[in-house]
């Protein structure tokens, strides 16, 4: 393998784009992936795109198929109680977001890779960096049997929450909290409940309505760690899901039998800095976001828009600033929709040991956001992505 201007750590949404983001500024990289590509684009996740996400994707030549196949949402539904709480992201924003799933996120920044002839190695085993703190780092590999040393001006770590990168960190501190429930998704090829997401609030738990396509509906319900798969048979989820949203939601509920089923954790995690000499992390290595606010692929691109473009400057003129100034910059953005992330699962989920004064908190909450516009600005802006 021959030497490399950036070494790119992870060939998930955050890896590959910023190999292309950099392709765009003239900038070589090479992306080193564990996974076989198959295994990559066989990941079922979420893809609800703020607007910097759909606007960033489409100006780098990203945007035809979203434009083709992605559902505009101009509103976001919140439930309890009964009643239907509609915040109109457009009226408050100007702004909508855009429901395209990460896989065909995925599968257009490979095709845009390849394009490119851009360099990715899959089944990359054993990614280990040397030399970080030195002007020329040097990365080691093997595919196989065959080991390879390459050396780069710069390590991207972008290999997600299981990766090696963020443990190269020395000084690194880690603001963390597990929540003390799941979601139990399942995936049916049935129309949508309704055209927009629905986030419900009820007395057994969190409720949502979502959806890969019109033909293509997603739904989970909040649900014990602990839980068993196997005790959740299709009609159970079903019958769940209806007791949880308002009868005039529910009514209209066509079931089906579920083509994926899964049960996901929620928690969360920032690692700061996001960088220590040439190591710089993006994406899920550097911090994890509950899924209540669907901010995750938004970081990963957020992440690596602040890097590719102080990598640029770097190249063009040398200049370090805002390659010094990549972590501080990024963890504003990053630590705003942490929040965002924790206020939305707060405020729609059952919390042990909540009692009534918990209910009645977020009832109250609930009630204001269904009369303050400024309420609902305040989740709108957040919903559709503060400017990047
Ligand atoms: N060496 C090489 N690749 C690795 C290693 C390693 N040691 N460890 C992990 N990887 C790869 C994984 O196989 C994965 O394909 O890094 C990639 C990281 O991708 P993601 O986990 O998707 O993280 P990221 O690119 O930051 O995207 C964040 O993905 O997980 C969702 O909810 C998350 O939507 C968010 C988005
Ligand atoms: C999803 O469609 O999987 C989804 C949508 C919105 C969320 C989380 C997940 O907040």
């Amino acid at each position: 393998m021959a030497d490399t201007q950036v070494a790119i750590v992870g060939g998930g949404p955050a890896g590959t784009l910023l190999a292309h983001l950099l392709e765009s500024h003239g900038i070589e990289s090479v992306v080193l992936e564990r996974r076989s590509r198959d295994y990559v684009l066989g990941r079922i996740r979420a893809g609800v795109l703020e607007q910097g996400t759909v606007d960033l994707l489409a100006a780098h030549g990203l945007g035809d198929r979203i434009d083709r196949e992605g559902l505009r949402h101009t509103g976001v539904n919140l439930a309890a109680g009964g009643r239907v709480i509609r915040i109109d992201l457009a009226a408050r924003t100007g702004k909508a977001v855009t429901i395209y799933g990460q896989t065909q996120v995925q599968t257009d920044l490979y095709e845009a890779r390849d394009a490119a002839g851009g360099a990715m190695v899959f089944e990359a085993e054993d990614v280990a960096l040397h030399d970080l703190e030195s002007d020329r780092p040097r990365l080691t590999y093997s595919v196989g049997c065959e080991s390879t040393t390459f050396g780069a001006d710069f390590v991207a770590g972008c290999d997600g929450s299981h990766g090696v990168c963020s443990s190269y960190l020395p000084a690194v501190r880690r603001y963390a909290t597990d929540y003390p429930f799941g979601w139990l998704g399942i995936l049916a090829a049935t129309p949508p409940v309704c055209d927009e997401l629905i986030y419900a609030n009820h007395p057994n738990g969190f409720a949502l309505c979502s959806m890969r396509s019109r033909q293509l509906s997603r739904y989970y319900l909040q649900c014990p760690m602990d839980t068993d798969l196997e005790e959740w048979p299709d009609d159970r989820f079903w019958d769940e899901l209806r007791t949880r949203l308002p009868a005039t939601v529910g009514d209209n509920l066509i079931t089906g039998p579920s083509i994926e089923r899964s049960i996901t954790p929620l928690h969360s995690l920032v690692s700061e800095p996001m960088q220590v000499g040439r190591l710089h992390l993006a994406g899920d290595a550097a911090h994890v976001v509950p899924p209540t606010g669907a901010k995750g692929l938004n970081l990963a691109v957020s992440d690596v828009h602040y890097l590719s473009r102080a990598l640029a400057a770097y190249y063009r003129d040398g200049s370090t600033g805002l390659l010094n100034a990549y972590s501080r910059t990024a963890l504003s953005r990053v630590w705003n929709a942490v929040r965002f992330s924790w206020w939305m699962t707060q405020l729609m989920h059952r919390f042990p040991g909540d009692g009534d004064f918990g209910l009645r908190m977020q009832q109250t909450e609930l009630d204001y956001l269904a009369t303050s516009r400024a309420a609902q600005t305040a989740m709108a802006e957040n919903y559709v992505g503060l400017p990047l």
